[in-house]
């Protein structure tokens, strides 16, 4: 078929890898090759080189990355590696054969000091090192190839995978009560509804490259997605609401990321799901 679709999706054995591995099979007149490091390692720029070559992707959407916000500290070389080097590898490859980067970024490249829902124009401003690694990851997509989207997500979550929901879920089951963060507002994300609008964005009918923001609607903080995690698992232990102060933590945090999402929506016409009845779904699977 002339316009049969190749699709590439690299580090697919994460949250958003494995949502978009799910969904893959609702998709029309594609080929997708679902890799992680063990196949395909985005630092190895000859390997990426020799797969491009052989299965001439027309589509990459890059999953890969360094996401230990904490650890990213003390480990930049890796960090840089991953985020900065592996992207750029694999935007010179899509370059190279005319193939659109889907990458995705972080709400991290903001510095939380914004009182109002963040547009893509927005200065950035990262207050941790994944951040600033993210960032540098999105300028080097930009500067090497037109056809790119650098879609920024926050809080992510998913069935698969380590994440703050399971976390909750453990420590609740766990602890006689809990204290979680209510100065950090954001908003969540099921990986789920992500892997599903890249999807929508691939089958569009024109292109709008650019950088887009992508979360589930609404806001909260880690206090009150923490409270609806343990409202729809019937949790009952208490929870305190805390100050950053008490928690500290390796890398800084922005205190506000919510993003507002009116670009993705209008020039994709999508549909984007409340966090609270994602959180629902996303719950019922686990
Ligand atoms: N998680 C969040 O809360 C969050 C928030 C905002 C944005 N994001 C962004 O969203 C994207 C997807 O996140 P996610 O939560 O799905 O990530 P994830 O679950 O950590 O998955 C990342 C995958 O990339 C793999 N990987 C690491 N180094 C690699 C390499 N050199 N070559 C190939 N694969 C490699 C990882 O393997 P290993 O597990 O073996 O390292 C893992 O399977 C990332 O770009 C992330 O920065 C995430």
């Amino acid at each position: 078929m002339a316009n049969k679709k190749t699709i590439l999706v690299t580090g697919s054995k994460g949250q958003l890898g494995n949502e978009l591995r799910e969904l893959a099979g609702s998709v029309k007149d594609a080929d997708f090759h679902f890799v992680d490091i063990e196949e395909l390692d985005i630092t190895n720029g000859q390997q990426i080189r020799k797969f491009f070559d052989e299965i001439k992707p027309t589509h990459c959407i890059n999953c890969a990355a360094y996401t230990a916000v904490d650890k990213a500290e003390s480990d930049r070389e890796l960090c840089d590696l991953i985020n900065v080097t592996g992207v750029e590898n694999l935007a010179v490859a899509c370059k190279v054969h005319d193939a659109v980067l889907y990458h995705i970024s972080t709400d991290f490249v903001f510095n939380g000091n914004a009182s109002q829902p963040l547009t893509e124009d927005q200065d950035t401003d990262p207050v941790c090192y994944y951040g600033e690694s993210k960032l540098k990851g999105e300028k080097q997509v930009a500067e090497t190839t037109e056809k790119h989207y650098i879609i920024r997500t926050s809080w992510l979550y998913s069935s698969f995978g380590n994440n703050f929901v399971k976390t909750m879920i453990r420590l609740g089951e766990t602890k006689p009560e809990l204290g979680v963060i209510f100065d950090q507002v954001g908003t969540p994300t099921y990986a789920k509804d992500l892997a599903a609008s890249i999807l929508e964005m691939i089958d569009a009918p024109e292109d709008h490259f650019g950088i887009y923001h992508y979360s589930n609607e609404g806001v909260a903080s880690w206090y009150d997605f923490t409270k609806a995690i343990f409202e729809y698992k019937a949790i009952t232990i208490p929870v305190k609401p805390i100050p950053t102060t008490a928690y500290p933590t390796p890398a800084k945090r922005p205190h506000f990321s919510v993003m507002d999402k009116n670009k993705i929506k209008t020039n994709f016409d999508l549909a984007i799901p409340y966090w609270r009845d994602s959180l629902k779904e996303c719950l019922e699977k686990l």
